[in-house]
C-alpha cells in the first residue's frame, strides 16, 4: 500500500461513469486495503441533495457492482472517507468555496487529484477555474488532473485544448485516462512480449501476415446517445483504445520501463502509421449503422429508433480501419481494427496471423488446405492466450486439425480486477506510464482525422448491419486479400 494519502476531487461525481467505474473501484481498494490510511474522497454532484443521500445511492451504485456481493463492514469504512460537496460545475462561485473548503488540512490531505468525470467540453472551463483560485499550485501537495477520453474532437480542437489547459499545469500534473491500458490483457501484451523470448523472433513482416484487433459490444447506445451521436465509433473506439492497442502489438522494446520510455515507443508506432491519403479513404475505412435485429433472441431497434437520435443521423457505429505501419518491423503487413455496437457478442480481442510455411509439403496427402497458427489475446470478457497449432489427428490417415496452447491469464480461481482500480492507484502513486502523454493523442489524432473529415461531408448514405450480427459483409472490401477474414473470438469457428 501507498502511504502517499489523497483527497480525490471527483467532478460528475453522481454520472455515469462514477456510479458504474469509479465509486466501485474505489470500494474495491478499499476492500483490499490499498486506499492510502488518511485518503478522502470528495465528490462534487448537482443531483443529490446532502451526504446521507450520496452515500444511499454509492451502496446502491456498489450493491450492482461489487465482485462477490457487498460487504457491509468494508462499505462502512469506505463510507468515512466519503464527503459531498454540491454544486454546478458551470458556477464560478464554487471555484472559491471549493478551495476554502480544501485549505482546511485536518479533513483533506494536501495532495490532491481532480478527476474530470464530466462533459470533455467542460474539461478546459473547470480547469481554468481550478487555477484562478489557486487550487493547481503546488505548493503544499502535489495537484493532479486526470481527464476521460476523448480528448478533443478532432486533430484542431485537441491542440485548441492542449493550448489552453498547458497554460494551467505542468504536463507532469495531467493523467489523460485511456481505461483500455488498465486492462489485464492489454498490461499483458508487454509481459507477454518482452518478458518471453519465444515469440520475439517472429514478431515481425518475415513471419506475420496480418492483425486484427477488434472490440465487439452487444450494448447500443443507452442514454448516452446525446455524446454519442456527435462522436461515433471512429472518434469513441478506434481514436483512443484500439489504436492504443496497436502501439502496445506494435512496438520496439523500450529502453526501460519506465513511463517516458514507454510513451516514447508508443509515440513512434504512432508516427510510422502511413497517413492515409483524403483519395483513399474509403480504400481504408469503413463506416456503418445498426439497423433492427434481434440479440439473444430479443428484438432491438435500429439506432435510428433510439431516443434523441436525429431521423437523418449517420453516425457509425460500427467503423473498420486498414492502416500499414512504415518501419523496418512492419512494412506491409496490414492492421485491421474495428469495432461495433450492438454485434452479435461482446469481445476484445487480438488477434495475431501467421504466415503459412514456405513449401506445402503435405500436399499429396489428404490435407486439404494448412491452416495458419494465430496467437490471440482475449482481452474480454475474461484474460486469455492462446497460440493455435496443427497437429496430426490420431489415426492412419494424415489428417490434421487445430489445437491451442492455452495459456489463459486467469486461473479458475482468480478474479480479474477492474482497469479503474490499477489506473486510481497510479494517480495517487504518480506512475504515468499507463496514462496517455500529450503527443501519444496528437498522433492519433492525425490518424483518423482525414477520415472523420471525409465522413463528414458525405452526409448521403451509410451501409447498415442488422443489430445482433457480426456486421456487415462489405467491409471485407479492406482486406488486403480475398483470404483474409474477421477473427470474432477465440474459436477458430468464428471467423466471417
Ligand atoms: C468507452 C466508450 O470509452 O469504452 C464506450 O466511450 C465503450 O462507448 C467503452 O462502450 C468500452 O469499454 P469497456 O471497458 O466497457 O469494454
Amino acid at each position: 500500500m501507498t502511504d502517499t494519502a489523497c483527497t480525490y476531487v471527483i467532478f460528475g461525481a453522481t454520472g455515469n461513469l462514477s456510479r458504474i467505474k469509479l465509486m466501485p473501484a474505489l470500494y474495491h481498494l478499499e476492500a483490499v486495503g490499498k486506499l492510502p490510511k488518511e485518503t478522502i474522497i470528495l465528490a462534487l454532484g448537482r443531483s443529490i441533495q446532502d451526504r446521507d443521500q450520496f452515500i444511499s445511492e454509492v451502496h446502491n451504485w456498489i450493491s450492482q457492482k461489487a465482485r462477490g456481493g457487498l460487504d457491509e463492514a468494508v462499505f462502512k469504512r469506505f463510507t468515512g472517507r466519503l464527503r459531498y460537496f454540491r454544486g454546478d460545475l458551470t458556477d464560478p462561485e464554487i471555484y472559491p468555496r471549493l478551495s476554502s473548503l480544501l485549505e482546511d488540512r485536518s479533513a483533506f490531505p494536501a495532495n490532491i487529484a481532480f478527476y474530470m468525470a464530466i462533459r470533455p467540453a467542460d474539461f478546459g472551463s473547470v480547469i481554468e477555474q481550478l487555477s484562478s483560485v489557486g487550487l493547481l499550485r503546488e505548493s503544499h501537495g502535489w495537484k493532479r488532473v486526470v481527464i476521460e477520453k476523448p480528448f478533443g474532437y478532432d486533430l484542431e480542437s485537441a491542440r485548441a485544448l492542449q493550448h489552453l489547459i498547458s497554460k494551467h499545469l505542468r504536463e507532469e500534473q495531467l493523467f489523460r485516462i485511456d481505461h483500455y491500458l488498465g486492462k489485464g490483457t492489454v498490461r499483458n501484451v508487454l509481459v507477454f512480449r518482452f518478458a518471453n523470448l519465444l515469440l520475439e523472433p517472429l514478431w515481425n513482416r518475415n513471419y506475420i501476415d496480418h492483425i486484427q484487433i477488434t472490440h465487439s459490444e452487444q450494448l447500443g447506445v443507452g442514454d448516452r446517445a446525446a455524446f454519442y451521436d456527435g462522436v461515433g465509433a471512429m472518434r469513441d473506439m478506434i481514436q483512443s483504445h484500439l489504436l492504443q492497442l496497436l502501439t502496445l502489438v506494435a512496438m520496439e522494446p523500450p529502453v526501460s520501463m519506465s513511463a517516458e520510455d514507454l510513451r516514447d515507443e508508443k509515440v513512434k508506432v504512432l508516427k510510422s502509421i502511413r497517413p492515409i491519403p483524403r483519395n483513399a479513404v474509403h480504400a481504408h475505412a469503413f463506416r456503418a449503422q445498426y439497423t433492427e435485429g434481434q440479440l439473444d433472441g430479443k428484438p432491438v431497434k435500429s439506432y435510428l429508433q433510439e431516443e434523441r437520435i436525429p431521423p437523418d443521423s449517420v453516425t457509425e457505429t460500427y467503423a473498420a480501419l486498414k492502416l500499414y505501419i512504415d518501419n523496418w518491423r512492419w512494412r506491409d503487413v496490414p492492421f485491421y481494427l474495428r469495432t461495433g455496437k450492438r454485434m452479435a457478442q461482446g469481445r476484445s480481442l487480438i488477434g495475431i496471423c501467421f504466415k503459412r510455411p514456405p513449401q506445402q509439403l503435405f500436399r499429396d496427402t489428404a490435407i486439404q488446405r494448412m491452416q495458419q497458427n494465430w496467437v490471440l489475446l482475449g482481452i474480454q470478457p475474461g484474460d486469455a492466450l492462446r497460440i493455435e497449432m496443427t497437429v496430426k489427428e490420431p489415426g492412419l490417415e494424415m489428417q490434421t486439425r487445430q489445437t491451442s496452447l492455452d495459456a489463459s491469464l486467469c486461473g479458475r480461481d482468480e478474479e480479474s480486477t477492474d482497469a479503474y482500480e490499477g489506473l486510481l492507484l497510479d494517480i495517487i502513486t504518480g506512475d504515468r506510464s499507463l496514462f496517455l502523454r500529450y503527443d501519444e493523442v496528437e498522433q492519433a489524432w492525425q490518424v483518423v482525422d482525414p477520415i472523420i473529415r471525409t465522413w463528414a461531408m458525405e452526409r448521403e448514405f451509410i451501409h447498415s448491419y442488422p443489430a445482433g450480427s457480426w456486421g456487415p459483409q462489405e467491409s471485407r472490401r479492406l482486406f488486403e486479400k480475398e483470404e483474409h477474414h474477421w477473427r470474432h473470438c477465440l474459436e477458430p469457428e468464428c471467423q466471417q
